[in-house]
């Protein structure tokens, strides 16, 4: 399994605080079956600064502690860029990459609100061939509040990951509502753990993987694990399904109990 969002690199932002803790969640990847993960370090969100040139480099650096201690995991550069009006001077000045050198890119909104200018930047992004997915949707409040937000977006070019900490209920019972929502809505493309900490917050992919065949079925499971590894071969995305047009679409109407709606 790919892991495509995570805070492994040590010391940079909110994730791991230092190399110990990063080779910890190194581990600990491992032992979920994740044979690959993208380092994504926030940048530009106002609290941290982590440009593409220091963030290859972190990740050289980790690269080799993980082949010191013999821990098998392919390790690629990214970055969690918060949505900001100088992005498009900061890409051509190199300071933004795209996961892992491909052509898709790692954009976080702010969680209370939806950018005003947030399709043109989609737009912009399509058009010089890079396209932007928009990580954990179901934790911003207006997409909560109005999905077709997201859909917009879906429609002018992007992608959504959902977080596998949200599906399982780690953020609480409205985002595990939305993120199921948004799923069945096929407005989520790839499924990710925004690992930051082994005990605070890890990975639990294998878990919600399972849960996503099991609530919507295999080929949800299977889409997301194709884009996941789209992402790092750069190849192109599979649509997601879209619940009630699948073979688990009976499933729908129960799911929907379940989460009284
Ligand atoms: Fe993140």
């Amino acid at each position: 399994m790919i892991d495509i969002h995570t805070h492994i690199l040590p010391g940079i932002d909110d994730g791991a605080a230092d190399m110990e803790e990063a080779l910890d969640l190194a581990r600990a990847a491992v032992s979920d079956g994740i044979t690959g993960l993208i380092a994504t370090p926030h940048h530009a969100n106002g609290r941290y600064m982590n440009d593409a040139a220091f963030t290859r480099q972190q990740v050289e650096l980790l690269r080799e502690r993980l082949a010191a201690e013999q821990i098998a995991l392919d390790l690629y550069v990214g970055q969690e860029i918060r949505v900001h009006g100088d992005m498009f001077e900061a890409l051509s000045a190199g300071e933004l990459t795209t996961l892992a050198d491909s052509r898709y890119i790692l954009l976080e909104m702010p969680s209370s609100s939806v950018p005003k200018r947030m399709l043109e930047y989609i737009h912009e992004f399509t058009i010089m061939g890079i396209r932007p997915i928009i990580a954990h949707p179901e934790r911003n409040a207006e997409v909560v509040q109005k999905p077709s937000k997201l859909r917009e977006m879906i429609d002018a070019g992007a992608y959504g990951q959902v977080t596998t900490h949200s599906l399982l209920g780690g953020f609480g019972k409205q985002i595990e509502r939305s993120a199921w929502q948004l799923c069945q809505e096929g407005l989520i493309h790839t499924l990710s753990s925004d690992a930051h900490h082994v005990v605070r917050r890890g990975y639990r992919l294998q878990e919600a993987y399972k849960r996503v065949r099991e609530e919507l079925g295999e080929n949800f499971e299977q889409c997301y694990k194709h884009n996941a590894e789209a992402i790092i071969g750069n190849y192109v995305f599979n649509e997601s399904p879209v619940m009630g047009r699948t073979s688990n679409g009976k499933k729908l109407a129960n799911l929907l109990k379940f989460f009284g709606r």
